[in-house]
C-alpha cells in the first residue's frame, strides 16, 4: 500500500502523521510545491515513527515521479478559507491547483483511488472525477465524515454520553447548506427527538452547518486541520481494510438521490475499490427539498468551474 498525499500544509502533514502512527501503509509520499517543507515536515514524521514503532517509510517531494504507482492520492493542496470568506470564496484559487495535482496523479498512478479534500470540496470533487477520467468509484470527496463527525461531537456535548453511542448522517454539499438528517440520528439506539427539544436540535444543526467557519473565527489564519486529517484516514482505513464502512462521501451521481451530473453527499460503501455502492434511503418531503436545495447551491459552483 502505497498512500500520496497532495499538499504538505496542515490537513496532508496531520493525515500523512495518522497514517504513519498507524501503519496503515507501507509508503507515504507527502507533495508540496513549497520547496523543504514536505521533506522537512515527512522527515519530522518519519523519525516519530520510530517513537511509535511504526514501519511505515515517509518521503517528502516537489514532483510527481517518486508518487508512481500510488494506491490512494488524497489532494489536500489548495488555499483554506481565512476569516469572512465561504468555502465558495476559494473557488478560483484553488480550482487550477486541483485540476494540475488530477492531472499529474493520473499520469503516475493511473489505478489509484483519489479523494478529494480542498475545497469548494464538491465542486472540486467534480473537478477532479472530470479531469481524472477515471470511473466514479476511484475519485471520491471527504466531506460528509467531517460534517458527521461535528454532529455527533455536539450531541456527544449536549447529553454528555460517549462517543460510540451516537449515529448520525449528513448529506448534501459540504457548505451551509448541508442537510444533518435528524431522523437517522441515534443515541445507542434512541432517536434524538426523543432526548432532546425541537429547539437544541435544530441548535445542534446550526452549529454543524457552521462547524466550519466557527474553527477559522477561532484561529484566523487558516481553517480547521485536525478532524479533517482523522476524517481522510477514516476513508482510508475503510479502503486499505476493505471495510465496506458506510459512510457519507462526496460522489458523481448519475441519478442517484435523483441528480446527475453533479458531485455530492450521499452516504456510499467504502471498501479496498473506493466507492462500492450509493446506499439509497428513503428522505421525507422536507429532506428532499432540503437536499435539493444544497444540490442547487452546488450546481452553481460547478457552472463557474467551466
Ligand atoms: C472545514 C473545512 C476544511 O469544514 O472545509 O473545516
Amino acid at each position: 500500500m502505497k498512500i500520496t498525499i497532495v499538499g504538505a500544509g496542515n490537513v496532508g502533514a496531520t493525515a500523512a502523521q495518522i497514517i504513519v502512527d498507524r501503519a496503515l501503509a507501507n509508503d507515504v509520499v507527502l507533495l508540496d510545491v513549497v520547496e523543504g517543507v514536505p521533506q522537512g515536515k515527512a522527515l519530522d514524521i518519519y523519525q516519530s515513527a520510530a517513537i511509535q514503532t511504526s514501519d511505515t517509510k515517509i518521503h517528502g517531494t516537489n514532483t510527481y515521479e517518486p508518487t508512481a504507482n500510488s494506491d490512494i492520492a488524497v489532494i489536500t493542496a489548495g488555499s483554506p478559507r481565512k476569516p469572512g470568506m465561504s468555502r465558495d470564496d476559494l473557488i478560483a484559487i484553488n480550482a487550477d491547483i486541483i485540476i494540475t495535482a488530477t492531472k499529474e496523479i493520473v499520469k503516475y498512478s493511473p489505478n489509484c483511488i483519489i479523494i478529494v479534500v480542498s475545497n469548494p470540496l464538491d465542486a472540486m470533487t467534480y473537478a477532479a472525477f472530470v479531469n481524472s477520467h477515471f470511473p466514479r468509484n476511484r475519485v471520491i470527496g471527504m466531506s460528509g465524515v467531517l460534517d458527521t463527525a461535528r454532529f455527533k461531537t455536539f450531541i456527544c456535548m449536549e447529553l454528555n454520553v460517549s462517543i460510540e453511542n451516537i449515529n448520525a448522517l449528513v448529506l448534501g454539499g459540504h457548505g451551509d447548506s448541508m442537510v444533518p438528517l435528524v431522523r437517522y440520528t441515534t443515541v445507542s439506539g434512541v432517536p434524538i427527538t426523543d432526548l432532546l427539544p425541537k429547539s437544541r436540535v435544530d441548535a445542534l444543526i446550526d452549529r454543524t452547518r457552521h462547524g466550519g467557519a466557527e474553527i477559522v473565527k477561532h484561529l484566523k489564519t487558516g481553517s480547521a486541520y485536525y478532524a479533517p486529517a482523522a476524517s481522510i484516514v477514516q476513508m482510508i482505513d475503510s479502503i486499505v481494510n476493505n471495510r465496506h464502512r458506510i459512510m457519507a462521501c462526496c460522489v458523481y451521481l448519475q441519478g442517484e438521490y435523483g441528480h446527475s451530473d453533479i458531485c455530492l453527499g450521499v452516504p456510499v460503501k467504502i471498501g479496498a475499490q473506493g466507492m462500492e455502492e450509493i446506499v439509497p434511503i428513503k428522505l421525507t418531503e422536507d429532506e428532499r427539498a432540503a437536499f435539493d436545495k444544497s444540490a442547487d447551491d452546488v450546481r452553481s459552483m460547478i457552472k463557474k468551474l467551466q
